[in-house]
């Protein structure tokens, strides 16, 4: 049996903002800190989230909207002051709720001093803190890795005669984590957020931090290669096992994990890392071997699952079978960087995601508003400001970063009247935002609070171990959650039609549906799920586990 007793962040649930589209407070049209100060009543009392994640507040020339950092250790005035996020932080804590923040570690952007000293001169003490190559003697970049918004990962610079490296666009250009001072630095920068009283971290693109030591070519990809981002056609032609994740990233992640473990003595800290591998053992691997590397490497097999029982209970299996004794899953549906799931899985199938991801074994992250049906917004090229969208139609990250939907009222509640909002507002925003949904008992916002309620007082959904249920209809994914004395059914039928689910031998009681509508006790020999529907069951009698 599972044991029920977890530190804060195995049982949590972590609600991600958008610190630009959440809440704006000084009538600007973008979110600030300020902003989320003002709406934490919303995460405590209605929704009732045990984390938060900020996406980027720093001061940044927004090529990649702060993940482009030019001062780690400070605010961009257009999300406020230092000030401000202490203020934050001590309201979320009065609260009750766990704070963790992006940490950028792979690149800077190219407005940051140390870069500024870097790209001087070759022989500034800092040159080294970047990737400088000289071209190859016939011309052209030192060899053929590319950026993951295209084109090569190389930019030649006019000024001293060389390229440098840059994983995503040319304004970020990579660290060198091979210098020392480098990783003091940036290990400097995680104690400055520590000592302010963050609670963790989220490591972007965390795989990428070492790169093969040689600069080796990349092999070409085999035509059915799995492609491990949602990228440019160019990116994805490319097998990339020389411009990331050279093993030596364990020792970087070791480290990181030393400065957090020497806060936690007086609370637990964390980590969760961006890391898109889908092969499972490799994934694993960036627990540790000590499970003294990232606390929960973020688990992207359900961002891009096809929405099927069969390929979703795949994935579940597959990551639970790969985890390292000890190590704890996470669970992701949606992300700024991936378009919403009521987009992907369709609205009528936004409740039954819901249930999926707040039931499953491990700690769920959700992105704001989901938990009220937002949808991506279709965005006139007028107003595009994602990078990537700008570069390739259909790859633009907008339609999933616009503003929160708090109320029917002008801009949705998100800032003035009188304000244009840096993104459009969905149109149907006057049915779908929080104040419309908390008073209507069949709303995905009364069901999101009802799932993460009953999350929280249920042992076997908060702790309890995992296993599939055999011998169900092809399009239902069921599975038990269990500790020693509480046991849980999820029944979740992936399809449009009616399914008849048999619980052999289980007598019990239904405590939610995704339809809001059923609750009590069922014959479980024939417990009927309506199309797309989910049920948990609470489990009164059960066979004994062979
Ligand atoms: C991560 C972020 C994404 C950003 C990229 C480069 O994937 O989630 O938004 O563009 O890193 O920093």
């Amino acid at each position: 049996m599972a044991p029920t007793q977890h530190l804060w962040w195995q049982h949590a649930v972590i609600y991600q903002i958008y610190p630009r589209s959440f809440q704006d407070s000084n009538g600007d049209g973008v979110g600030d800190l300020p902003g989320i100060t003002q709406r934490l009543d919303y995460l405590h009392d209605v929704l009732g989230v045990d984390a938060v994640w900020l996406s980027p507040f720093y001061p940044s020339p927004m090529a990649d909207f702060g993940y482009d950092v030019s001062d780690y250790c400070a605010v961009d005035p257009i999300f406020g002051t230092l000030d401000d996020f202490d203020v934050l932080v001590a309201a979320l804590h009065e609260r009750g709720i766990k704070i963790l923040i992006d940490y950028i570690p792979n690149h800077t952007s190219d407005h940051h001093p140390w870069f500024q000293e870097s790209r001087s001169s070759r022989d500034n003490p800092k040159r080294d803190w970047y990737y400088w190559r000289d071209g190859k003697a016939e011309g052209g970049p030192p060899n053929n890795w590319l950026s993951v918004f295209g084109g090569s990962a190389w930019q030649w610079d006019e000024h001293t005669g060389q390229y440098y490296l840059h994983s995503f666009l040319a304004e970020q250009p990579d660290l060198n984590w091979r210098h020392p001072e480098v990783v003091d630095a940036m290990l400097d920068v995680m104690r400055f957020w520590l000592d302010r009283g963050v609670d963790g971290f989220r490591i972007d693109v965390a795989h990428y931090l070492m790169k093969d030591p040689q600069f080796r070519d990349n092999p070409p990809a085999p035509p059915d290669a799995v492609t491990p981002y949602k990228s440019l056609a160019d990116y994805d032609s490319q097998l990339h096992v020389y411009d990331l994740g050279n093993p030596d990233t364990h020792e970087v992640f070791r480290k990181i994990r030393r400065v957090l473990d020497s806060y936690s003595a007086e609370r637990p800290r964390t980590s969760v890392a961006e890391i898109h591998v889908f092969d499972w053992s490799n994934w694993a691997s960036y627990f540790g071997v000590n499970l003294d590397e990232i606390h929960m490497p973020f688990n992207f097999g359900l961002v891009g699952v096809e929405w099927d029982a069969i390929r979703i209970r795949e994935v579940v299996d597959a990551v639970e079978g790969a985890l390292p004794s000890g190590a704890w899953p996470s669970y992701v549906l949606g992300n700024h960087d991936e378009p919403r799931l009521a987009t992907r899985f369709g609205a009528a199938y936004a409740p039954l995601a819901a249930m999926l991801i707040l039931t499953l074994r491990g700690t769920p992250t959700t992105y704001y508003g989901d938990e009220i049906g937002m949808h991506d917004v279709p965005i006139p090229p007028e107003r595009a400001r994602d990078p990537w969208g700008k570069r390739v139609v259909g790859l633009g990250r907008d339609p999933e970063r616009t503003p929160m939907q708090w109320d029917s009222g002008p801009n949705a509640g998100f800032c003035p009247p009188d304000v244009e909002p840096w993104l459009p507002i969905a149109d149907d925003y006057r049915q779908i935002n929080v104040a419309a949904e908390e008073d209507d008992p069949r709303s995905l916002l009364t069901l999101s609070r009802r799932l993460l309620a009953l999350r929280r007082v249920t042992p076997a959904l908060r702790g309890g171990s995992y296993a599939a249920v055999e011998r169900v209809p092809s399009q239902c994914f069921v599975y038990t959650r269990r500790t020693e004395d509480d046991m849980c059914v999820v029944a979740l039928n992936v399809s449009d039609i009616d399914q008849l689910v048999t619980l052999e031998g289980m007598t019990g009681t239904v405590c939610l549906s995704t339809y809001l509508d059923r609750e009590g006790p069922e014959d479980l020999q024939r417990l009927i799920l309506r199309p797309h529907e989910g049920c948990i069951v609470q489990i009164e009698s059960a066979p004994p586990t062979p």
